[in-house]
């Protein structure tokens, strides 16, 4: 079987692939190994404090990752608490350069900690030189047709403070998966807009819930999907209602992408 004609039959079907539960890094030696440059990659990791725990090596942890995914992507968005984030903001380097720093704000955490009350996620935007950006795809139909008839002087550009409720309690109900850090997708929708257009790829190796596979439904994107957790593909499994990878699909790659590690070695 042709690895690449099998997955792209799959994004011509069901426009997002899940794949088995697979670690970050692995996931993306599976995606350059296939042959896909995405358009944009989202990384949305465990944030180092709360759920998902604290580990001592995180700013190296994550910046090895950074590393194995910024030759094969035209667009990166790296989630984070602004703290957190701003420890990244000039250790991103070549081929990449910073692009923006976009903030999610939301009014409607419930903490009741004895100080600020958390209100707001960093997303930094890092692009290779010349990548393209959409500002078009945030017209409204007026706004479409004077781009049209050449009578735009200047492009309006969206923000780039994204506000939008917090999935929480009854807000965003239909939405909510039960994953303890699930995005909104109008978030996720701004990422996707300006970053691609219709059929590019997008890709998410820390993907949760699959929001990012819900938005490129919705969008027309194609996207490939993962996770650590089978918990957590379960949920997307069930969300996007389509089925992960087999793994004995991944299992025939597996060896073929170990020999081929093993010869760059050698
Ligand atoms: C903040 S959540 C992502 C939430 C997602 N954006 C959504 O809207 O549902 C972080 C995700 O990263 C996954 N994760 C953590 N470490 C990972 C690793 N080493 N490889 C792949 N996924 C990992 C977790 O299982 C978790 O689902």
């Amino acid at each position: 079987m042709n690895l690449r004609i099998f997955l792209d039959e799959e994004l011509e079907k069901h426009r997002v692939i899940i794949l088995p539960v697979m670690d970050v890094k692995e996931s993306m030696r599976f995606l350059q190994f296939s042959g896909y440059r995405p358009a944009a990659t989202i990384l949305d990791p465990w944030y180092n404090r709360g759920i998902g725990g604290v580990r001592d090596d995180y700013f190296e942890y994550m910046l090895d990752i950074i590393d194995t995914v910024k030759y094969n992507t035209n667009h990166l968005f790296l989630w984070g608490f602004p703290e957190i984030a701003a420890q990244f903001i000039n250790k991103i380097n070549e081929p990449l350069e910073f692009v923006a720093w976009l903030t999610w704000f939301f009014k409607n955490c419930p903490s009741v900690i004895r100080g600020w009350r958390s209100s707001q996620q960093t997303c930094l935007h890092y692009a290779v030189q010349g990548a393209k950006m959409y500002p078009e795809n945030f017209f409204n139909a007026e706004q479409e047709l004077r781009f049209e008839n050449n009578q735009m002087r200047f492009i309006p550009a969206p923000s780039s403070v994204i506000e939008e409720s917090l999935l929480v309690g009854f807000v965003g109900k239909k939405e909510q998966t039960g994953h303890p850090a699930q995005k909104p997708e109008k978030v996720y929708e701004k990422l996707v807009l300006m970053s691609s257009a219709a059929d590019d790829l997008i890709y998410d190796p820390m993907a949760g819930s699959g929001t990012t596979g819900a938005v490129c439904i919705t969008h027309r994107r194609r996207c490939i999907i993962s996770d650590i957790s089978d918990e957590y593909i379960f949920l997307a499994e069930k969300r996007l209602g389509i089925k992960r990878l087999s793994e004995n699909i991944i299992d025939e790659y597996r060896l073929e992408m170990a020999q081929e590690a093993e010869c760059a070695v050698v």
